[in-house]
Parts: structure tokens; C-alpha cells; sequence
């Protein structure tokens, strides 16, 4: 017999942090300027169409954003990065949030400089899926790729993929 955990929900965040994941920040132009979070609930999920998808928690205000821009990128995150990441994941206003770094913009959205890759989407769809919203983004353009090492969380703590 399996004893269910007392915190279910504790439980499943620990064994999913088991699976390593990089770090991004999404970000998109909304009504009040850019916005963005960190986020690393992205994969890619299509080549024909190019399609990736990410998921949004219902109530975060850069899906809001999201929703009424209807594009946004993908910006991956580099090794040494963590504050960047911190900053893009606190409730800070957009604004305080992008003083801290510079960008440009591609497709309407913004582009971090730092990024180590970043990939620019046109929103197909957004699905419900539990307390996050699916948001499946078809690619405008694709940028960046070179050599660098990527920021990585694992088990709740930020590292790098040599450890
Ligand atoms: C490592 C890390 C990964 C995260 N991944 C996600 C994610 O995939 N989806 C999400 O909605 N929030 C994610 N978050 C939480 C958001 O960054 C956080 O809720 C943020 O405050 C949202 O900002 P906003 O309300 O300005 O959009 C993550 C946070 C961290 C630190």
C-alpha cells in the first residue's frame, strides 16, 4: 500500500525537480509597456508548423500581457544569470523589472541583450491546464544559439549544466 503525502502538491514539486529544466524570461509588450517573468515551463512542440509552448499561471500579469499583445519571446537565460532571474520572477512593476537590464526589439517584443538564444512568437492559442494557462506560440524568428552556457534550475536551486 502507497501512503498518500500529507502535501500533494509539495510532493509533486519535489519529484518534478528531479527533472532539470533551463531558465528563460518571457516577456511581450502589454498595454502599459514591456513585461515579463521567468519562466522555465517552455518546450518545443512542433517543426511543422514551428511551434513551442509555455505555460502561464493564471494570475500572472505577464499573461495578461500575453493575452492582449498576442506575441511574446522566449529568452534563455545564461550561466551567472540567477539575478536576472530572481528580479524577472518577483512582483516587482514591469518597469523596475527591465531597469535592471537592456533590450531591443524584435517582432514587437522586447529581446533581452543577455539572452543566450531567444525565439519570438506569434500566440496560436492559449488552453486552460489546471491553475496555468497553455500558451502555444507559433515562431516568428529565432536569434542568438552561440557558444555560452545556460543558466539551469534543478531541485529548486539554480546551477549549471557542468554542475
Ligand atoms: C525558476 C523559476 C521558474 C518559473 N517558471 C514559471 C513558469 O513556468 N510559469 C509561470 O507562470 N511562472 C513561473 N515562475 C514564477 C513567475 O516567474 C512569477 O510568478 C512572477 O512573479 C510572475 O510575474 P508577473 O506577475 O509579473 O508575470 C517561475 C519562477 C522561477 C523562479
Amino acid at each position: 500500500m502507497t501512503i498518500p503525502p500529507a502535501d500533494p502538491a509539495r510532493a509533486f514539486r519535489d519529484t518534478f525537480g528531479h527533472f532539470p529544466t533551463g531558465v528563460t524570461v518571457v516577456t511581450t509588450t502589454g498595454p502599459d509597456g514591456p513585461a515579463g517573468m521567468t519562466t522555465n515551463a517552455v518546450t518545443s512542440l512542433s517543426l511543422d508548423p514551428l511551434l513551442l509552448l509555455v505555460c502561464f499561471e493564471a494570475r500572472s500579469r505577464t499573461l495578461e500581457a500575453v493575452r492582449s499583445s498576442r506575441r511574446f519571446a522566449v529568452n534563455v537565460l545564461r550561466a551567472g544569470d540567477e539575478e536576472l532571474a530572481a528580479v524577472f520572477a518577483s512582483k516587482r512593476v514591469a518597469a523596475q523589472k527591465f531597469a535592471s537590464v537592456t533590450h531591443r526589439e524584435a517582432h514587437g517584443v522586447p529581446v533581452l541583450d543577455r539572452a543566450l538564444a531567444w525565439i519570438a512568437c506569434e500566440l496560436r492559442e492559449l488552453r486552460p491546464g489546471g491553475d496555468h494557462e497553455i500558451g502555444i506560440g507559433e515562431v516568428l524568428e529565432t536569434g542568438g544559439g552561440e557558444n555560452g552556457e545556460p543558466l539551469v534550475f534543478h531541485r529548486g536551486r539554480y546551477t549549471t549544466v557542468a554542475g
